[in-house]
């Protein structure tokens, strides 16, 4: 399926555990996520004016979490655009298929963390935005009687 950026929303975790002063967020595979998780990891220390991202997935899901501080995605589909600021712990954006994302404007002591759907592996990246655009469909390949 050809996923928009519109297919990239923000979920609502279910809190518990505010009587005590604190909160706890239980993410449940199938009930706030989406898809069975296969891996967390998560970013921290990130210089300022660092820029993360830069690639797109070709099958792999993931909820992005701002667990700490603040950044912003730009995400976009080859067509739209969209920015999202994630700001809080209690709520995660989920990334579909196919979606070129930069991560960017991380408050100092930021910490992103990511819930992903399968375990890493390099050949679900694109990490070309042209090669992006052919990927989805919206680049014509140049052939030489074209030129
Ligand atoms: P990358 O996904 O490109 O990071 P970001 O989107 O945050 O800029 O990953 C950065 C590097 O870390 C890359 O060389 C791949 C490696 N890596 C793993 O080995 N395992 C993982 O689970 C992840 C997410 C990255």
């Amino acid at each position: 399926m050809n996923f928009s950026v519109n297919n990239c929303r923000l979920i609502d975790f279910s809190i518990t555990g505010t009587g005590a002063g604190f909160f706890v967020d239980p993410l449940r595979n199938g009930i706030e996520a989406p898809f069975p998780v296969k891996r967390m990891y998560y970013l921290f220390d990130i210089p300022l004016n660092k820029a993360r991202g830069g690639h797109s997935h070709k099958a792999l899901q993931q909820i992005v979490i701002a667990i700490n501080g603040s950044f912003a995605l730009k995400l976009s589909d080859g067509r739209d655009e969209k920015l999202v600021i994630l700001d809080s712990p209690m709520s995660g954006l989920h990334l579909v298929p196919g979606i070129w994302r930069e991560v960017f404007d991380f408050t100092p002591g930021a910490t992103c963390m990511v819930l992903a759907s399968e375990v890493y592996d390099e050949r679900d990246y694109i990490r070309d935005y042209d090669e992006f655009l052919t990927w989805r469909g919206l680049k014509k390949n140049i052939h030489s009687n074209d030129l």
